[in-house]
């Protein structure tokens, strides 16, 4: 589409300048997008640092979230965490507060800039699930010595994060998606997202589709980068696979992200707010701008984005004014020389590879498929975690006393998921936390609602409870036949 075409009307846009760094990179973006007549209108609004420093708890005023939720559309500065405020990053609340699922992370070689993979012709997209996983940071201290994090991943949340990485490649035409996860050790969390990608990837056959453990994903990341075009993970696995894909082309510095949900979208740089650079001019635009690209393709402005890209790409290849963070030692130039040198490359065109790209659809939250239900459900068990410092057959022994005369009996003890009742002869290192497996001698039928065997678990807990102090319980369910839980290392 010609550029020019597509000015006529203006989308708005919450702008914010953030911290540090944040208000220079924002206004050579601005500064830009304007050169270049992007059909934008921006809306100002704070976040971050200014916000606490004005006692805002969260860091995000109620009339910065009310600006994302009219526009729908952000362009984001780096926000600083401060530390001793003892709050949640504001960047964090963001995204749960637009429930931005979907975190999109462009790497691909830049002209001009030079690292040991130049020239292998890297280009993927890391799409990254962003709200769930380890990050709903459900943590408990189970003892005094024993912690645990809740990794919770659902069937919509994999479908969602699944579907995206098919639009995006759509939308690039791109060929391959890549579904890397661990569901050879987590066959339930990681091993849903596998599932759930074999799944949804049948309505997708045009595309090349790959399944690869994240740890040989990582190293075949740095042996052969150049093999990936989409990579779809899970939050954890995606935070780090997509700084270590950034630090092959140049680092975080340079590298833009987009944010996406089913009601907004926010756009930023990966790096942080620089408070050693800060208000000296020395910021490098790079990473802002090309975060800014990606929103222009967003709302369909496909000739303006590509006419900045071009500059862009133009400036870092002929080399000439670019910012201290890419020049030799001494001959690099501030952030306003680089902007007027983008500027000044608007309108030409280059030989430099570009992409043909559409608009990325996601399919909304009541359009997925989810999951079906199992037509049977059964209990079969509960595991009863719990607190002690006696020996393991002095543990289990007690424990099958305390489960006479009750419909269960008990299956095994395990120590950090290790069986270590009945003994297997393991040598395993024990904490003060146990885990004790009690089968219902008669599984139980449990229909959509019901709480079915939940009277014989509280009197297996209340005797259990006149001996030890128990943590937590977990039941342990059949779907259709299937154990809906895993079974201890060294269980029989
Ligand atoms: P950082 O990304 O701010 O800085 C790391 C290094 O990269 C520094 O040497 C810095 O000078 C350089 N750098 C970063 N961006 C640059 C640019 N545009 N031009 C030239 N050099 C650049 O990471 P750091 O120091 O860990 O974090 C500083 C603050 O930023 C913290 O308060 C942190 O919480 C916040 N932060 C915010 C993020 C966000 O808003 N998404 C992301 C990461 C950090
Ligand atoms: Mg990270």
């Amino acid at each position: 589409m010609d550029a020019s075409t597509e000015t006529l009307t203006k989308t708005r846009v919450t702008a914010l300048p953030g911290d540090g760094i944040g208000p220079e990179v924002m206004a050579a973006t601005l500064q830009i997008l304007e050169a270049a007549k992007a059909p934008i209108e921006w809306e100002a609004a704070e976040a971050g640092a200014v916000c606490f420093n004005k006692g805002s708890v969260t860091g995000v005023p109620r009339e910065t979230l009310d600006s994302i939720a009219r526009n729908g559309l952000a362009l984001k500065s780096p926000l600083e965490t401060p530390v001793g405020f003892g709050g949640k990053s504001a960047n964090v609340t963001l995204r749960k507060h637009f429930e931005l699922y979907a975190n999109i992370r462009p790497v691909r070689e830049l002209p001009g800039v030079t690292t040991p993979f130049t020239g292998r012709g890297i280009d993927m997209v890391i799409v990254r699930e962003n709200v769930e996983d380890v990050y709903a940071g459900i943590e408990h201290m189970q003892t005094t010595t024993v912690a645990q994090c809740l990794k919770l991943m659902t069937a919509p949340g994999c479908e969602r994060i699944i579907r995206a990485a098919f639009a995006l490649a759509l939308a690039e035409q791109r060929k391959t998606v890549t579904t890397a996860t661990k569901a050879n050790i987590m066959k339930l969390t990681e091993g849903m997202m596998k599932r759930v990608s074999e799944r949804v990837g049948l309505e997708f056959p045009e595309f090349r589709q790959e399944h690869i453990i994240i740890d040989n994903c990582a190293h075949q990341l740095v042996v052969a980068p150049e093999q990936f075009d989409v990579i779809v993970t899970s939050n954890m696995n995606g935070d780090i696979i997509s700084d270590l894909a950034a630090g092959l082309v140049g680092g975080l510095g340079i590298a833009p992200s987009s944010n996406l949900g089913d009601h907004a979208a926010m756009f930023e740089a990966v790096h942080g707010s620089a408070p050693q650079i800060a208000g000296k001019g020395l910021a490098n635009p790079t990473a802002l701008l090309s975060a800014a690209i990606m929103l222009l393709r967003h709302i369909s402005a496909f000739g303006v984005a590509e006419q900045i890209e071009q500059a862009l790409f133009i400036t870092l290849a002929e080399g000439k004014n670019l910012t201290g963070d890419l020049s030799p030692k001494g001959h690099g130039v501030g952030t306003a020389a680089f902007t007027e040198q983008v500027i000044s490359n608007l309108g030409r065109s280059s030989n430099l590879p570009s992409r043909q790209y559409s608009r990325l659809a996601l399919q909304a939250w009541p359009q997925l498929t989810a999951h079906t239900e199992p037509t049977t459900r059964e209990l079969v068990g509960i595991d009863v975690f719990l607190e002690s410092d006696m020996g393991s057959d002095e543990i289990g022994q007690a424990l099958e006393t305390l489960a006479q005369d009750s419909p269960f009996r008990l299956n095994g003890v395990s120590n950090r998921g290790v069986q270590v009742f009945p003994a297997t002869g393991g040598q395993t290192f024990l904490v003060d936390h146990f885990a004790a497996r009690f089968l219902f001698k008669h599984p139980i039928t449990l229909d959509s609602s019901s709480a079915n065997g939940q009277p014989e678990i509280s009197y297996l807990v209340q005797r259990i409870g006149t001996r030890f102090a128990w943590m937590h319980i977990e039941k342990l369910q059949r779907f259709d036949g299937k154990d809906a839980f895993e079974r201890p290392q060294g269980e029989g």
